[in-house]
């Protein structure tokens, strides 16, 4: 095994304030209160595509709570992309014969303490072609309001190809037009919800087009996606995640930067490298759909996704996503300050070798001694002045709670 050593000079301390005014207007104490700290839950999509069934649903919902997932905070159902059958003559959506009843789905899924997500698009199709909303927004928010939906996806899709968001493709609508009727589209959809008796979590999944983190949550979000989609890959999970830097002043409680849902147990990363994935996703306050077949996960596999102390990290009160605070070469060390006063740390190794990394926490803004615990390992590390050192896996993670030592 290569052990490369590193002495770390972090370039700027921990502190990172919200901007004043950020805060979106179309946030009310309500929707702010629906998605308080990032949303928690499952999603069909990353394991089962658009060849979900209703059974798949209900058996993930049995599992969120037979592995105590729900207890731990899981408690959104999300049916992505694939539930959706024809319209009837009066223009409401049906579900097609793989979910056949959607209230009894969703009074399936309520009756175990969770709450059920629907998944649909602006466009006219989805990304895999069944019906989109476009033209029914209205009708659509209020079905979903009385089947008892909980959270909404709404993904651009087939509305990209004609407002042009892939580019200026569309000779009739001049490109500088795209970003108005991209955020005009959401805002009927925003709207249509709004005159639903339920709350409804809203979830942009517009790829981060737009630079949709400016104003996504004044167009209504609780989340919205900064990024194309995740693979079950590290290379493409740890750039989505190392790419959210400067993003942090955008998230705050009621509205999330949202990197994608999880990959952890769909089998494509080893361990060291779902370990990064989880942890990077915690530090950033991303929301935390888990994407995996819960039926038939490992004991690591539910280990990582129901590790209490790092759930706590993205569930944190104050809301503050992490910033990269250092890197260099194949190392980056992010910081995300917590609540009580204390950080979370991530050293992430990408070199395809085990790595050393030195630590100066007197330049993540800890002045004097530090209390230093390992989050994954459960291990209190003691007091260091300000020097620690660390071995890192290939392609995985240290992730530390650090506290200011009492005097
Ligand atoms: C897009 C989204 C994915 C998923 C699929 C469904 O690719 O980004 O998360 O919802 O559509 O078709």
């Amino acid at each position: 095994m290569k052990i490369r050593k590193l002495n770390l000079a972090f370039a700027y301390g921990a502190g990172v304030a919200i901007a004043p005014g950020l805060i979106a207007h179309a946030q009310t104490s309500s929707t702010v209160a629906i998605a308080a700290t990032p949303p928690m839950g499952w999603s069909s999509w990353n394991h089962f595509g658009e060849k979900v069934t209703a059974a798949d649903v209900k058996a993930a919902a049995d599992a969120l709570v037979e592995s105590g997932m729900r207890d731990a905070g899981y408690i959104y159902v999300n049916v992505d992309d694939g539930w959706q059958g024809t319209r009837d003559a009066s223009g409401r959506i049906q579900p097609n014969s793989r979910f056949g009843d959607m209230k009894a789905l969703s009074d399936y899924i309520h009756s175990k303490g969770l709450k059920l997500g629907i998944y649909s698009s602006p466009g006219a199709q989805t990304c895999t072609g069944f019906e989109g909303s476009l033209g029914h927004e209205l009708q659509d928010a209020q079905t979903y309001g009385e089947w008892g939906v909980d959270y909404l996806k709404y993904d651009l899709c087939t509305l990209g190809g004609i407002i042009g968001t892939y580019g200026p493709k569309s000779k009739e609508i001049p490109y500088r037009d795209t970003l108005a009727q991209m955020q005009h589209a959401y805002e009927l959809m925003h709207r249509a919800l709004a005159s639903v008796s339920r709350p409804i979590v809203y979830s942009f999944c517009q790829y981060g087009f737009g630079n949709s983190w400016r104003w996504a949550a004044s167009d209504g979000a609780n989340l919205w996606r900064t990024t194309g989609d995740i693979r079950d890959n590290y290379q493409r999970m740890i750039n989505i995640g190392f790419s959210q830097n400067g993003l942090e002043k955008y998230a705050g409680p009621g509205h999330w930067n949202d990197p994608d849902m999880l990959e952890v147990g769909n089998g494509g990363m080893s361990h060291d490298e779902y370990l990064s994935h989880m942890s990077l996703w915690a530090l950033l306050a991303a929301p935390l759909l888990a994407g995996n077949d819960l039926r038939t996960m490992s004991d690591d596999t539910r280990k990582i996704l129901m590790n209490r102390e790092v759930i706590e990290i993205d569930q944190d009160a104050a809301g503050i996503q992490a910033h990269r605070a250092w890197s260099e070469g194949t190392t980056e060390i992010w910081v995300k300050q917590l609540a009580d006063g204390s950080s979370a740390v991530g050293l992430f190794n990408q070199a395809d070798w085990m790595a050393s990394v030195d630590v100066d926490f007197r330049r993540l803004g800890f002045p004097g001694k530090v209390y230093v615990r390992n989050v994954w390992t459960k291990d209190d590390l003691g007091s260091f002045a300000h020097e620690f050192s660390t071995l890192v896996p290939r392609h995985g993670v240290v992730l530390l709670e650090v506290r200011m030592a009492s005097k």
